[in-house]
């Protein structure tokens, strides 16, 4: 319970910190263009890992040649990403990007897959609520790894 109320007071301090870098890069980039190069973020990151997920599959039927051309692709998606990234303001610093992390896990945890596993639930989807909530517990773990790291992980080793 002291650990959770921990948690969230943690998370509303990042929160926090979060949106007044938001606040400072909006004035930068108008909020419709914001929205679409959020999206776009998506978009490109989703297309690396599918075209890696495609490329695996390719190299187990033997096509060695489809799954270097996925590969090669998904690494160009990449690129757009950490150039949509960089223009977005993603990336900022090791403190503020730690913050980022813990308050995305936090919510996943919390949140997001609690909901997604209650709705499969509700539609008969057991399986898929079960691996929802199992992916709960890897982003509870993730949230408390990203936490303890605070104090060391913001030095240099
Ligand atoms: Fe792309
Ligand atoms: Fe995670």
């Amino acid at each position: 319970m002291k650990d959770r109320i921990r948690s969230a007071l943690l998370s509303a301090t990042a929160t926090a910190m979060l949106l007044s870098l938001g606040a400072a890069l909006a004035d930068e980039i108008k909020p419709e263009t914001r929205r679409d190069l959020q999206v776009a973020l998506q978009k490109e990151a989703y297309s690396v890992l599918k075209y890696r997920a495609f490329a695996e599959n390719a190299r187990k039927n033997g096509k060695v040649t489809l799954a270097a051309l996925l590969e090669e692709t998904a690494k160009f998606e990449e690129q757009h990403f950490f150039a949509e990234a960089k223009m977005y303001g993603l990336v900022g610093e090791d403190w503020n990007n730690l913050a980022n992390a813990i308050v995305s896990e936090y919510n996943d945890y919390t949140d997001n897959y609690v909901k997604l596993a209650e709705r499969a639930e509700e539609n008969g989807d057991k399986q898929i609520a079960t691996m929802y909530r199992e992916i709960a517990a890897d982003e509870e773990k993730h949230h408390k790894n990203f936490k303890a790291a605070i104090s060391k992980a913001l030095k240099p080793d």
